[in-house]
């Protein structure tokens, strides 16, 4: 684990479309002073129109209007639209109302949106930002463990066609993301394991020690622990950073790494109904059924599961499909060929060859999936 001065900032190099990640306890009226600097440093420097439009739900509403009111304090002209939370706000519907909202303020190329929230907004509020008027400054204020940790970074945005998760969208970097680990005291628990499960992740995917720093501190990660919680999420964040840095358009495979344990993931959401089995849960699973695979094919020992397991029950999630789940293999398999990594109906799969290292693997023979799945049923 690295030193834990790496808590305050954490650089995403992109040459100008390159960004700051904030990370603060207790000081998200800090938005202001940094707004400024921020813009300077974009390619959106010229001017300075000080216009700004807030998107946010109404589970976050409160955070929300400390940055407004920071903003307003400093002469900051700024809009807000308040949406219901959950992924169905991800619609062309609410697309469509930001884009009226923009207009009805006036927005112009300079005005920046900024979005507060967990993934739901992030992505939402980033394609509006990346579409209007093709393309305003987007800043991510996001308030979920899952938002500072995975979503906020990286520039994916996009909304959901109703037979297709995140089928539509755009890469639009932020021009700063500014993450404080005090909004986490209102998040509900279960959100907040989901949000380990993709920390958990960038252990196995790229750094043995961070794994272990997780297993040694999980107590004081469950508690919340201010100082605990900027280094994980910094840590976590510069991992991110490091992928989409080498490949920010998923062009040359690598940033692929980032998807360990969603192949199984993508596919027992979908079968479980959006909802049901939050999206990190799907993952902690997900990870277990990757890493068994991984087993099947000799390529780690099984105590590289084990420790997997252990440390996601640490966070208190599940590493097993739901009690009375009741869709077939059959149904399982048949979801996961419609991933994005399945080339020509053959399965590929991110699978571990030791603690911290994964690789894609191609061609994983459809019955030692069978074998994986008869393996991890209670
Ligand atoms: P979310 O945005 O739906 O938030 C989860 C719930 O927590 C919501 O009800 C929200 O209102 C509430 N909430 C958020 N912050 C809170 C707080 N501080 N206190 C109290 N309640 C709070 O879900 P999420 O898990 O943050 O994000 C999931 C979304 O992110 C999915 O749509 C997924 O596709 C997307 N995603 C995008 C990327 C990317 O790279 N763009 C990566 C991973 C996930
Ligand atoms: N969450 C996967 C990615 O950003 O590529």
């Amino acid at each position: 684990m690295p030193t834990p001065v790496e808590a305050s900032s954490v650089q995403v190099n992109l040459g100008e479309r390159s960004y700051e990640i904030r990370i603060v306890s207790g000081a998200l009226s800090e938005l202001p002073t940094l707004l400024p600097n921020w813009l300077d440093r974009s390619v959106y420097r010229a001017g300075n129109s000080r216009t700004a439009h807030i998107v946010t739900d109404r589970n976050v509403r409160s955070h929300a209007n400390i940055v407004r009111e920071g903003l307003c304090a400093t002469g900051w002209t700024c809009g807000i639209t308040e949406l219901e939370p959950g992924e169905k706000t991800k619609s062309v519907a609410n697309l469509s109302a930001l884009w009226d909202d923009l207009i009805a303020m006036k927005a112009d190329r300079r005005t920046v949106v900024i979005a507060v929230g967990g993934g739901v907004m992030g992505d939402l509020a980033g394609f509006a930002a990346a579409s209007f008027v093709r393309g305003l400054p987007f800043v991510q204020v996001p308030t979920t463990l899952l938002a500072d940790v995975d979503s906020s970074v990286g520039g994916k945005t996009g909304i959901n066609h109703p037979a297709a998760k995140n089928m539509l969208g755009a890469f639009h970097q932020p021009i700063g993301v500014l993450i404080d680990t005090s909004v986490l005291d209102t998040l509900p628990a279960r959100e907040f394991s989901a949000g380990m499960a993709e920390v958990v992740k960038y252990g196995v995917i790229l750094d043995a020690d961070f794994f272990t720093f997780l297993e040694q501190r999980a107590d004081a990660i469950n508690q919340r622990d201010a100082g605990i919680m900027r280094q994980i999420i910094a840590r976590s964040c510069r991992l991110k950073a490091d992928v989409v840095e080498k490949d920010e358009y998923e062009r040359t495979g690598l940033r692929a790494v980032l998807n360990y344990g969603h192949t199984f993931a993508h596919a027992f959401e979908a079968l479980a109904g959006y909802g049901e089995l939050l999206h990190g849960e799907a993952v902690s699973i997900g990870m277990i059924y990757a890493s068994r695979l991984a087993e099947r094919m000799n390529l780690i020992e099984a105590e590289v599961t084990r420790r997997q397991d252990d440390l996601l029950r640490a966070f208190k999630l599940p590493t097993r499909l739901p009690d009375g789940w009741a869709h077939s293999d059959d149904a399982i398999l048949d979801r996961m060929k419609l991933d994005k990594k399945t080339v020509g109906g053959k399965l590929r799969f991110v699978l571990p060859k030791r603690l911290g290292h994964v690789e894609v693997v191609s061609d994983v023979p459809e019955a030692t999936v069978r074998e994986v799945f008869d393996d991890l049923r209670k």
